[in-house]
């Protein structure tokens, strides 16, 4: 099948609506879309990015009314954040009503709700009548895409229509929280830091953003988020000397001056997190394309997005 990359968002609500598969941009990641209420749309989003089902998908929505009638229950602390953070990067998990294909949840009773903010994404619901059900538009337990030359990197063949959105603003996935025993629980850190909703709660959430064998989400297996290039932490670059094998170096704001400037890539250089986290997925899938023997990571310091980063680093290290 030939992939089209273009802005033409009716085209990408009229293949939707004939139950195919469209890369849409969002503020976190490019997604791959489905109609979320016709199984066989859905199953597409599967095979297109070789994902196992027993892996959920997120639904999105127009806005919070929206989702009514898909939910049996909205606890009032996770309306209040959503109150805050919507339309943003956070999914909520809420008990689904009969309404959401049991395909969405893989078995699960709770669905992944989300209102994005992207105004190309809002525009496209706002044509259909159904919630879009989407993953991120790689390839299963590949790097994530922030921009549409990533997507046809993985995807191309394999789906009809890119909806072009430019640069992903946030670059990291949604923060995911849900409900347990009357506490909002963190299940994977995202693009709204712990510190905001530990500052809107009033508590931090607890983190079961865990590795272990039975993963509540995707995201949170051991080995996800990887260029083909092995990946390895480094020092600083202070602290990094160049070895003389054929190696490429990501750093969070200086240069080292023992390695040759075209092996490094700066993700900010003005020291500021949040452009390090919208750069991170591109540094990793521009040092993956160039053909490095071996690919190094400086570690971020660990707080606000440099978690969320780090978490994903801590994956995409992870050997296979
Ligand atoms: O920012 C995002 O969330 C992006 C954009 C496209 O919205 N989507 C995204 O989807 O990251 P995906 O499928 O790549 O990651 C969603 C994670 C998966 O790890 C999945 O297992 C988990 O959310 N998830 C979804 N629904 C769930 C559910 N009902 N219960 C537990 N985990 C769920
Ligand atoms: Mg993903």
């Amino acid at each position: 099948m030939e992939t089209k990359i273009g802005t033409d968002i009716d085209q990408a609500a009229h293949l939707l609506k004939k139950g195919e598969c469209v890369a849409v941009p969002t503020e976190t990641v490019y997604g791959l879309a489905a109609n979320g209420l016709d199984e066989a749309a859905i199953r597409k989003i599967f095979e297109a990015k070789e994902r196992p089902m027993s892996n959920p998908l997120i639904l999105h929505f127009r806005n919070e009314a929206a989702i009514e009638q898909f939910v049996l229950d909205f606890p009032a602390p996770l309306k209040k954040i959503a109150a805050q953070f919507w339309p943003g990067p956070l999914t909520i998990l809420l008990p689904k009503s009969d309404q959401v294909p049991f395909v969405i949840t893989a078995g699960n009773e709770r669905v992944g709700v989300r209102v994005p903010s992207h105004p190309i994404f809002q525009k496209l619901l706002s044509q259909l009548e159904f919630p879009l059900a989407a993953p991120s538009a790689n390839s299963y337990g590949q790097i994530s895409p922030t921009r549409s030359e990533h997507v046809l990197k993985q995807l191309k063949g394999k789906i009809p229509y890119i909806l072009e959105g430019g640069w992903c603003t946030s670059g990291v996935e949604s923060t995911i929280v849900g409900m347990e025993a009357e506490k909002v629980v963190i299940y994977r850190l995202g693009a709204i830091p712990n510190e905001a909703l530990e500052e809107s709660l009033g508590y931090l959430p607890e983190i079961k953003n865990h590795t272990d064998a039975l993963p509540v989400t995707s995201g949170m297996v051991a080995h996800h988020y990887a260029p083909n290039t092995p990946l390895s932490y480094c020092d600083s670059p202070e602290k990094t000397n160049g070895n003389s094998s054929n190696s490429g170096y990501i750093f969070f704001q200086n240069y080292s001056n023992s390695i040759p400037r075209e092996n490094q890539f700066i993700l900010s250089e003005k020291g500021d997190l949040r452009e390090a986290a919208v750069k991170l997925y591109d540094a990793l899938h521009t040092m993956d394309e160039r053909k490095f023997d071996h690919l190094f990571v400086e570690k971020m310091i660990e707080k606000e997005l440099g978690r969320t980063i780090n978490d994903r680093l801590n994956r995409a290290t992870k050997k296979k």
